[in-house]
């Protein structure tokens, strides 16, 4: 099986006959399917770069939310956040109070979704549907993208306060999902505070300022077994379009980000989550926080399981986002212009897919100047 270039074959076609399965690459692993179609290769020149990059095993930074009540605990504990914030861009936190069930029963509902009935599961399927909250869908870039990505996501949609609705959600799954948010909402309010302390800013500066908490968004994500996994991707590289992202994975692994020109495995940690510095937020500060580029390799075992909540704040809100006054002076000039959310969010959908979210705004860049 070799690569095949666009020129070669009707990919427009082969990706819309896809599509209207709306049975997602799942559907294409039920049905038996040995080969990766060729819509889901990733192009020759990406295939071959790819042996150039080592994967190695570092340690991305753990950090322990034990004892986060006492000062003395909790000043470490804004430290190490800031440090691997600034380092990595990414960190896993373990004991943060969550209970293990909770993390387990929404895996289980994200594997659920997936799994039921395809008849009933086609009618959530979506694509680029603005105004729905709650959507199943494979590869929301299908059309643009070289190459499709060995995955389908079952995605609930919080654009702005009251624009998400409970009972959209399968019931099976509708506790769960919703006991979830609530608690990584807490969780959320707990990395503004040791963030904006970091920052050197009040500990409610980052939640009171940006009213983050008030829009987010939650991806299911579900991949499948692969039989050719070297050949395709689970989720290419990206950095992500929030604040930040707090992201729970199962026990099989496959998430890596780029750190210092090589690809590092973050291993799955029981009971952990996954936290990663955002677009807006490396934007906020000028830069000093990272959002890294990641992604998501495939396995010939699976399913892989793991669901994102992506803090993204009020999309509908006409405030200002840029560099933070506190955090940009003579010697450190604003690297941003200021944008509003949905600003970026249309920019973000509309750009070339290399280009990074944050580089839209920056001052300065040449091919991206918008304005
Ligand atoms: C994402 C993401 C990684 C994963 O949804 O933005 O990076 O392991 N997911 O699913
Ligand atoms: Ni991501």
């Amino acid at each position: 099986m070799g690569t095949v270039s666009n020129e070669e074959y009707d990919r427009k076609k082969e990706l819309k006959a896809f599509d209207e399965t709306k049975m997602g690459v799942k559907g294409l692993v039920d049905s038996g399917l040995k080969t990766v179609p060729r819509i889901f290769i990733r192009p020759e020149d990406e295939l071959s770069k790819e042996h150039e990059i080592p994967c190695v095993n570092l340690q991305v930074p753990v950090i322990s939310l034990q004892g986060i009540e006492s000062k003395d605990v909790r000043d470490k504990i804004v430290k190490q956040v800031l440090h691997a914030s600034e380092k990595w861009g990414f960190f896993q936190v373990v004991d943060h109070g969550i209970p293990l069930e909770v993390l387990e029963k929404t895996l289980q509902g994200n594997q659920m979704f997936h799994e039921q009935d395809v008849e009933v599961k086609k009618m959530f399927y979506s694509r680029g549907d603005l105004m729905k909250c709650v959507v199943y869908g494979s590869n929301y870039d299908l059309y643009v993208s070289r190459a499709a990505n060995w995955r389908d996501t079952f995605a609930l949609v919080n654009s702005y306060p009251g624009f998400f609705d409970p009972n959209q959600i399968p019931e099976f799954c509708r506790d769960v999902m919703m006991n979830y948010i609530e608690h990584v909402l807490k969780l959320s309010e707990t990395l503004l505070e040791l963030l904006s302390m970091g920052l050197g800013l009040e500990p409610s500066y980052l939640k009171d300022e940006t009213q983050c908490t008030q829009g987010w968004y939650l991806v299911n994500h579900y991949y499948p077994a692969c039989p050719a996994p070297e050949l395709t991707i689970g989720t290419t590289k990206h950095s992500d379009p929030s604040f930040f992202t707090i992201l729970l994975q199962d026990n099989l692994g496959g998430l890596q980000v780029f750190h210092e020109n090589q690809w590092v495995n973050i291993p799955p940690i029981p009971g952990a989550f996954v936290v990663n510095i955002g677009d807006i937020l490396q934007i906020m500060s000028n830069d000093k926080l990272k959002s890294n580029f990641h992604r998501a390799i495939t396995n010939q075992v699976g399913p892989r399981i793991s669901t994102a909540f992506f803090l993204e704040g009020v999309q509908s809100s006409t405030k200002l986002f840029g560099p933070i006054k506190e955090l940009v002076s003579e010697d450190h000039p604003p690297i941003y212009k200021e944008f509003t959310l949905g600003d970026y969010d249309t920019k973000f959908r509309d750009r070339p897919l290399d280009v990074p979210g944050f580089d839209l705004f920056k001052i300065q860049s040449d091919a991206n100047n918008i304005d």
